[in-house]
């Protein structure tokens, strides 16, 4: 609570005003997402998830036997699941996620209906360069795969993911392997409505960060006074969502009191969006080989397997 008062005291004051995406995920927020993950519009997660289930056989090659599977962000189930059951004999299951909760939820989940995995799951930032703790991890005869799906990376920058990317070779190990999803670049129509869902899922999930700010905080902040709106940057190669003042008010947050003009507007998200060659120069800039790719046959979504490069 501290740290996202902090935060949005830092961003009130930044030029343009900013807040912090990963603020977006208390419990009303991991439930929204989940909404907008089964809207019409929002063929991400859908996406994703077939492409998963298709390319099992090529993930149980690749990967080879009795691996230990890390994820970072333990927020899909089913994909997590879809991987483990493409997997031959995966011997740990090793989920990193911030929010001890949800993390939890999902290790003991995955450690009931997968008796013969290991689940040692890390409550951490792994977004910050990270090892496992030893007693997370045992040494098993098969490698270190890293799990990142859902283009989660879409919300660092390309220079941003260069380095998160380079920054998990230490978690990933000599000879680890990477494989992440990552959405892509496509009619700018179809982005927009992406993040402009018709039941109204998206903005309600955008306008919750203020909500949980006007709950948890010491603040005087008025979300009815906001509206969702979000686009695609094409020069950018990027959806931006900000929250737009809907006239001109005066929050408060703590002792600090902040300005906004009618339409003025605050930053709450960025999600890049990429071409498979773009992605696999980001990839390789931060070590690693880019082995394999898959698309969907409308080539929404990619999934790649990147390894550590020697
Ligand atoms: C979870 C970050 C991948 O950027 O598409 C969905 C979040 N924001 N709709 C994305 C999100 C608005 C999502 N990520």
């Amino acid at each position: 609570m501290a740290d996202f008062q902090a935060s949005v005291i830092d961003g009130m004051g930044s030029t343009p005003k900013r807040l912090a995406c990963k603020f977006f995920y208390d419990d009303v927020g991991l439930e929204l997402f989940g909404k907008i993950c089964e809207t019409e519009e929002y063929y991400v997660t859908r996406t994703e998830t077939a492409l998963l289930r298709d390319i099992g056989p090529d993930l149980a090659r690749l990967a080879g036997s009795e691996c230990t599977v890390i994820e970072l962000g333990a927020g899909s189930d089913l994909k997590i699941r879809l991987l483990l059951d493409a997997l031959d004999r995966p011997a740990q299951y090793v989920p990193i996620d911030i929010s001890h909760g949800p993390l939890q939820d999902g290790a003991r989940a995955v450690a009931r209906d997968y008796p013969a995995l290991r689940v040692g799951a890390v409550c951490a930032d792994f977004t910050a360069p990270m090892l496992l703790p030893d007693d997370a991890v045992t040494i098993t005869r098969g490698g270190r795969l890293g799990f990142f799906p859902g283009s989660t990376i879409g919300n660092f920058s390309p220079d941003e993911a260069q380095a998160f990317l380079r920054g998990l070779h230490p978690l990933l190990g000599t000879g680890g392997a990477l494989l992440i999803g990552v959405d892509l670049k496509k009619d700018p129509d179809r982005l927009d409505a992406a993040y402009n869902d018709a039941d109204g899922y998206t903005a309600a999930f955008n306008l919750n960060i203020l909500k949980r700010a006007a709950q948890e905080l010491d603040v005087d902040i008025d979300p009815d006074q906001f509206e969702h709106y979000a686009f695609y940057n094409q020069a950018e190669s990027r959806i931006e969502m900000h929250l737009r003042s809907l006239q001109q008010q005066s929050l408060r947050v703590g002792d600090r009191t902040f300005d906004l003009a009618q339409g003025e507007l605050i930053h709450t998200e960025s999600s890049y969006k990429y071409s498979l060659d773009g992605f696999t120069g980001v990839a390789e800039a931060a070590g690693y080989t880019a082995l394999r790719h898959w698309t969907d046959a409308e080539k929404l979504f990619s999934i790649h397997y990147l390894t550590v490069a020697a």
